[in-house]
């Protein structure tokens, strides 16, 4: 190994920079391999000479010392300060099923979207879904560069160090292994292991663990990587992320790459084509599931051909090929102690059952939602009875909880025997908890029936409704301000003095101002330090200019959830423009609703529910108030824009032959192009397919640009 000859005098900062990131992951390299693993590669002076050479560089260019260095690593850094690492290819979550029927709906959706009848054609691969943390590992030139956690799917943390420790994992590919290559897998703790390891602690009279993977998880996130090597985590690889070349065609040939560059596969892989064979394998995976050295949630099926998985695409956060089908939940008997109701953002009262604490699968639960009225009365949605014999929950009862992964656990059934005498129906409240208001159901408009949720009426003046709009504004996929979490917001509503209060979000904006005039110091109340404070200003500042999507989603527009709120972005391009729009528009009639209407996956409900939200001159004023205070950015022009449909508005009307209208929407998307429902002056191409009809008359008589699904096709290149 040699280390690098320039001068550090003479070298420039672009390639101290370079030396840097080398000498950061080299570095952590013979960290590993000397506490770790194996044998060291280099001797004891040849291993200081370069973190000699690190620390000479960092004295020249102390503004480029890196999170990661080895420099900042020795000695006692605090603990969950990882650098953070932007993943070349999104980390993307499954899609879960619970049901027999609901994998025979994920098959033939397959199909479907693929416009081919279900013949048992497709082959699918099946594997046990790991119950660890997933990681990608990135490999250039064949040499482990990076490990990261998944963090929020778009960046994560840089465990590179730690990861070097795990001996399941190699170090370094084979020479036929792509330059780049990402594998990504699951990092789990075996469950002899946990058990070893909690013995020990027992032994040493220390607190044991709750979990393999939560212990696989903070072993992970050790900034002294002994910790990590003497915790003996292992590796599974099953997907990858960014690869200059594909070394497969096919999700299992993909994997037996992986076996034969040295990953472990899961030996319970199969590649199968029929919904019977599929399921026979969930079956018998579950049966071995108990004798299993590690813990799994389920079974994840993946369409096999890649060119497949490409046509398939992705939906918002999962791809479209792939789903796990879940375990049954685990489930325990324990008692309701009372039945307490919340008020939601939207006014909605949801009763909480509140429990005798009681482990289930690993986790103490102490809460289970109940929904809504009927639900308590044992109603299902649609009238149906939803537990054995329609029995009704009651403070008191024993009944059978239930807990999903990380799904809030349910109330499945009451233990009737067990009902003491004194046990009386609960009577669900007719005024809001928090306000008084009335609490009402409202009466469907189609069905005429009542709808299951109880809302209370009191809107502005309810506190409950303030304080949650506050706390989803600032939520992760909003504003997402670091440092006002649900404590700091109920602290700042709840409190009068003019200097410290939040009452709308706006205010949040005008703290530090308020602060500043003020004698009241935030960093004098106990649980706000000097540090604590200036970061949250920072964090408060850091958003005074934000995206459109995150902007819309934030405003708690009743039925407008992160998805609604980026199609909206996308279509009106501007708050300015989106916003005039909203109120122009009058509910069934005009342009602007027409126009709204005409996104795709924007419905008549949805739509209803902005315009009203537009109509309220109060919900106004908030929103003027804020646009005083942050600045929402135009909507990004879409991606691809050098394709020629890039940024413009097409509709596909009549029978399609070349694709299924929803692989052809898809696919229009993914260049960036808008797919509309239907036609208007806005719309810049109608693809018509044999059959079409008043979509068409309508596009001749406004001289839209017509096109067959062949010239379609030769327009977006094949
Ligand atoms: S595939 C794009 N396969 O489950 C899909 N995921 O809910 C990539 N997981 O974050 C994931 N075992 O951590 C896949 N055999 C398996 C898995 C698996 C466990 C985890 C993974 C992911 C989560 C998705």
């Amino acid at each position: 190994m040699a280390v690098d000859i320039i001068p550090v005098e003479t070298l420039t900062e672009e390639q101290a920079t370079a030396e840097l990131q080398r000498l950061a992951a080299e570095i952590a390299h013979h960290d590993a391999l000397y506490h770790g693993k194996d044998k060291p590669e280099i001797s004891d002076a040849e291993y200081d000479a370069l973190k000699r050479r690190n620390d000479a560089i960092e004295a020249q260019f102390p503004q480029l010392v890196r999170t990661d260095s080895p420099s900042q690593r020795v000695g006692a850094a605090p603990a969950g300060i990882f650098a953070q690492v932007t993943h070349a290819r999104p980390m993307l979550s499954l899609d879960n099923t619970f049901s027999d029927e609901d994998v025979q709906d994920f098959v033939a959706s397959v199909y479907r979207f693929l416009g081919q009848m279900p013949d048992n054609s497709i082959a699918f691969t099946a594997e046990p879904k790991i119950d660890g943390l997933s990681m990608s590992l990135r490999y250039e030139n064949r040499r482990l560069v990076t490990a990261a956690t998944r963090g929020d799917g778009t960046t994560g943390e840089n465990v590179t160090a730690n990861i070097l420790t795990i001996k399941d994992i190699p170090t370094e590919l084979p020479g036929d292994a792509p330059d780049v290559v990402e594998v990504r897998g699951e990092v789990y703790m075996a469950k002899s292991d946990f058990m070893a390891l909690n013995a020990q602690m027992e032994a040493e009279g220390k607190q044991t663990y709750v979990n393999p993977r939560n212990t696989a998880s903070g072993s992970l996130r050790q900034l002294d990587a002994k910790v990590t090597a003497s915790r003996n985590l292992r590796f599974f690889a099953y997907a990858w992320g960014e690869m200059s070349q594909m070394p497969a065609e096919t999700q299992w040939g993909m994997v037996k790459v992986f076996e034969a560059w040295g990953f472990p596969v899961n030996p319970l892989t199969r590649r199968l084509t029929s919904i019977e064979s599929i399921l026979d394998h969930y079956r018998e995976i579950g049966l071995q599931r108990p004798d299993l050295d590690y813990d799994i949630d389920g079974v994840v099926y993946k369409v096999d051909r890649l060119d497949l998985q490409a046509r398939l695409g992705f939906r918002s956060r999962s791809p479209r090929w792939a789903t796990a089908h879940k375990f049954p939940a685990e489930q325990a008997f324990t008692t309701v102690e009372t039945i307490d109701i919340q008020v939601g953002r939207t006014g909605a009262l949801t009763p909480v059952a509140r429990l005798t604490p009681i482990t289930v699968g690993g986790v103490v639960v102490t809460n289970a939602t109940l929904h809504n009225e009927d639900y308590i009365k044992g109603i299902g949605n649609s009238g149906d009875r939803i537990r054995p014999e329609a029995h009704d929950i009651r403070i008191g009862d024993t009944v059978i909880v239930q807990r999903a992964g990380d799904v809030i656990p349910q109330v499945l059934d009451v233990v009737l025997e067990k009902r003491p005498p004194t046990a009386a129906p609960y009577v669900f409240p007719k005024t809001c908890p928090v306000c008084g208001s009335h609490a009402v159901r409202e009466k469907n408009e189609k069905t005429g029936k009542l709808d299951s949720v109880t809302r209370c009426t009191g809107g502005f003046v309810c506190r409950a409704q303030a304080v949650e709009h506050i706390k989803h504004f600032v939520s992760r996929n909003a504003f997402d301000i670091e440092g006002l979490g649900t404590k700091q917001v109920d602290f700042f509503f709840e409190s009068d003095d003019p200097a410290l209060m939040i009452r709308t979000a706006p205010d949040i904006f005008t703290l530090k101002a308020r602060q500043d005039r003020s004698l009241t110091k935030l960093e004098n109340i106990e649980g706000f330090g000097r540090v604590s404070v200036r970061k949250l200003f920072d964090a408060i500042d850091a958003r005074r200019e934000i995206a459109l999507n995150r902007f819309i989603f934030a405003l708690g527009i009743r039925h407008v959830g992160e998805t609604t709120a980026k199609l909206l972005a996308r279509s009106y391009g501007s708050y300015a423009v989106f916003s005039e729009a909203m109120q122009t528009a009058a509910p069934k009639f005009g342009e602007a609703w027409n126009e709204l209407n005409s996104i795709e996956g924007i419905g008549e409900v949805v739509a209803a529910s902005i315009v009203e939200f537009f109509k309220e001159p109060r919900n106004l004023e908030v929103v003027q108030r804020l646009l005083d205070e942050v600045k929402p950015l135009d909507a990004e022009a879409p991606v691809a824009s050098d394709s020629p449909v890039a940024g413009k508005t097409v509709v596909f009307t009549g029978s399609l032959e070349r694709f299924t209208r929803d692989e052809a929407k898809a696919r229009a998307e993914g260049l960036g192009a808008k797919v509309a429902g239907s036609v208007s002056k806005k719309t810049d191409y109608v693809v018509a397919g044999p059959g079409a009809g008043s979509k068409l008359d309508k596009a001749r008589e406004l001289g839209v640009n017509v096109m067959t699904e062949d010239e379609w096709l030769t327009l977006i290149g094949g």
